[in-house]
């Protein structure tokens, strides 16, 4: 038989071919442990992290750095080893990025120490001084919001106490961002 003078039959067994492929491909791995990341080894955010992580998501700062390493010689000799699933399992939404302007940042907390990121933020070209990154001075003057730490905790299923949330009150925007930046890279429990 000749299909492809028979255009009916051909585009039902063309389309039949990509519903198996998709099947077999997309949907089948869903339900396969091996791609489904384990979370026990992962530390779950703070609740000061989380809301640095969603001043990174405001900000747009995924917009100029990524987060994830790609198993490729150059980007594991510069970032160290590539990212894997248990990474980035805890995070809504994920934030792997698609652009570099900027390094990557998957591993940036084991790179620097809280007090460089605060220098760096302020003036990314007081630490290098060709940087086109721009400052982001003004996070220190913002008073953090906790309106909706306790319920972005709580939707996500992250464990915190009052305590835990009280304790931001008296702290900056800044002080978010840097916490979440020092904790990228040490998400696995060791
Ligand atoms: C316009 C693009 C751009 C935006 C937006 C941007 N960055 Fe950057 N970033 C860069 C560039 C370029 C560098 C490399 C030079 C430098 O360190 O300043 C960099 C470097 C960094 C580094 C140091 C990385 C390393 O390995 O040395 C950190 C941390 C960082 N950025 C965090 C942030 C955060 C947090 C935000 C959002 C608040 C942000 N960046 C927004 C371009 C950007």
């Amino acid at each position: 038989m000749n299909v492809d003078k028979k255009p009916i039959t051909f585009m039902i067994l063309a389309v039949l071919a990509i519903l198996v492929g998709t099947l077999l491909t997309t949907f089948i791995p869903l339900f396969v442990g091996t791609v489904s990341p384990s979370t026990e080894k992962v530390i779950p955010y703070k609740p000061l992290e989380l809301e640095g992580r969603d001043i990174y998501i405001r900000e747009g700062c995924n917009n100029c750095h990524t987060q994830t390493v790609r198993p490729l010689p150059f980007e594991t000799r510069r970032y160290g080893s590539y990212s894997q699933l248990e990474d980035s399992a805890i995070d809504r939404p994920h934030l792997w990025g698609s652009k570099r302007t900027g390094p990557d940042l998957a591993r940036v907390g084991r790179k620097y120490p809280a007090a460089w990121h605060y220098l760096h933020m302020k003036s990314p070209q007081s630490m290098f001084p060709q940087s086109n990154m721009p400052s982001y001075a003004w996070l220190a003057d913002n008073k953090l919001s906790t309106r909706y730490t306790e319920k972005k905790m709580k939707v996500l299923g992250y464990p915190y106490t009052a305590e835990n949330i009280t304790a931001l009150k008296e702290l900056t925007e800044m002080d978010a961002l840097v916490a979440y930046l020092v904790r990228l890279g040490k998400e696995l429990k060791q």
